[in-house]
């Protein structure tokens, strides 16, 4: 076994003094630990005063305190760092936070504006079009844009005008004009674009002054994360969400601030606590929802009002992403502790009613629902439904319903029966390139965007998927 260094200088046996160890000074001890001889000459300190922790005698004899100032520093630092932890819901809203402009970007010259002669003109599929600063301010007020998306790396947010872009706005365009529902769910592969093509239809909806209902993540009604309560006098049982009523009637008080002022009341709702005269703008009566325990009554007066037969109501679209997840058992609890349907939540019934055709939209529009291939569950149901239709359209073969699988839900099945998919799937050759050539003029491509490099990027990105060209050309430069 080895002696500690320590020890083994006072094991050394004293060749210059017989002082028994027990009574060794001070400073005699202090040099016998000391490797260096600057130690050995170390004076004491003067009377009354600490001796610094750590002294560096320099060869003129005088004494500096060397570490000493770093480590009060040091502790200065420690102590601004030690700041107030952050509130809660700050991290998750910084998570969360979309930042939807880069000035390091370059300003891409020359884009055309989205506006609704664009959204359904055949010249202009396959280009880029900017969104006006008006669309942007509502489409980040119903949280349409998602921090997933690549929006900060841009100088202004500009979407690709798809061919299925325009095909979904024509079908919404004819749609409104004949007073009808369409009842549509975008399905596709992975990072295809979904959300993406759902983002357009909310902005065809507001270029064209309809109201909106915008469900961002239909997660957030069934996951048990909002409060909820039973509604009184319903059988089956249903359930309010009364915060997330005050939030969808947020969305729509900053989003169709504009349209709601103009939309009188045709009822005289006696079930409300304020008294509205029959003529009032529908803007003020969504204003009186100010905290969740008092929205329920509103949020449904305003639907009624916005639902009215002929009161010259404009159109309305109700759309959602993450379909997956309205479509099956919510993780809400009975009073006897039984799983809700989702469909059994209220607000969720009311889109679902209308997907299935139960109710309609007495002034027309849309129903627009787009599946999520992220991190959502399989839901055999909903799969199954959106299987038939494709095959109905010729998109694939008859999907078989496997016999004996219980995890199919009738109720969903009810729902989904009588919907349209549009199946959304890579970019063209031609997409490709001009979103590359967007790309490249903002300064985030350095190669010259010929048909070769389209070709690579094409190929790269798993044959044209938007998500996977991001991914292998613009991700690899985020920092
Ligand atoms: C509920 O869903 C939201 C939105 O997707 C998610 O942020 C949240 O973490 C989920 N909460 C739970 C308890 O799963
Ligand atoms: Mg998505």
């Amino acid at each position: 076994m080895s002696v500690p260094n320590g020890l083994r200088c006072l094991l050394r046996p004293s060749t210059t003094t017989s002082i028994p160890a027990r009574i060794v000074p001070v400073t005699v001890l202090a040099a016998s630990f000391s490797s260096t001889s600057l130690l050995g000459k170390n004076p004491l300190p003067p009377k009354g005063k600490a001796p610094p922790s750590r002294v560096k005698v320099l060869p003129g004899g005088h004494i500096r305190a060397g570490k000493k100032m770093q480590l009060g520093k040091f502790k200065k630092n420690k102590q601004v760092d030690r700041s107030r932890p952050p509130a809660p819901g700050e991290r998750k809203a910084y998570r969360k936070r979309v930042t939807l402009s880069n000035n390091n970007a370059l300003p891409v010259e020359g884009l055309e504006e989205m506006s609704p002669q664009a959204m359904v003109d055949p010249e202009k599929v396959g280009r880029m079009l900017a969104l006006p600063n008006e669309l942007v301010d509502q489409l980040r007020a119903v949280e349409a844009f998602k921090p997933t998306q690549t929006w900060n790396m841009f100088r202004q947010p500009s979407i690709l005008q798809r061919k299925e872009t325009r095909e979904l706005a024509e079908k919404m365009q004819a749609a409104a004009g004949k007073g009808e529902t369409l009842k549509l769910v975008i399905s596709g592969d992975r990072l295809v674009g979904k959300s993406m093509l759902l983002l357009q239809a909310v902005s065809y909806a507001y270029l064209n002054n309809w109201i909106v209902f915008h469900i961002p993540e239909g997660q957030e009604l069934t996951n048990a994360s909002t409060d909820y309560a039973p509604i009184p006098n319903t059988a089956p049982t249903q359930y309010s969400q009364q915060a997330y009523a005050l939030r969808i009637l947020q969305f729509l008080r900053k989003a169709n601030q504009k349209l709601l002022l103009d939309l009188k009341t045709v009822f005289p709702h006696p079930e409300l606590v304020q008294h509205f005269p029959v003529g009032t703008s529908l803007l003020q009566v969504a204003n009186a929802a100010k905290e969740p325990d008092s929205t329920w009554p509103i949020f449904n007066a305003v639907l009624q009002e916005l639902t009215a037969e002929g009161a010259g109501r404009p159109p309305i679209l109700f759309s959602l992403d993450g379909l997956s997840f309205v479509m099956k058992a919510s993780e809400y609890r009975s009073p006897a502790f039984e799983l809700i349907h989702s469909h059994d939540l209220s607000i969720v019934r009311r889109f679902v009613d209308l997907l299935s055709g139960k109710t309609k939209l007495p002034s027309g529009g849309a129903v627009v629902a787009a599946t999520s291939r992220g991190n959502s569950p399989r839901n055999p149901s909903m799969e199954l439904m959106i299987a038939q239709q494709e095959a109905k359209q010729g998109l694939r073969e008859q999907p078989v319903k496997e016999p004996y699988n219980r995890k199919y839900d009738d109720r969903v099945e009810a729902a989904m029966r009588d919907i349209e998919v549009l199946r959304l799937s890579s970019v063209s050759r031609s997409e490709a390139r001009s979103l590359m050539e967007y790309w490249a003029a903002s300064g985030l491509l350095r190669t010259a965007v010929d048909e070769k490099a389209v070709s690579d990027k094409w190929a790269l990105g798993g044959n044209g998927n938007l998500g996977e060209m991001e991914r292998a050309t613009l991700l690899t430069m985020r920092y």
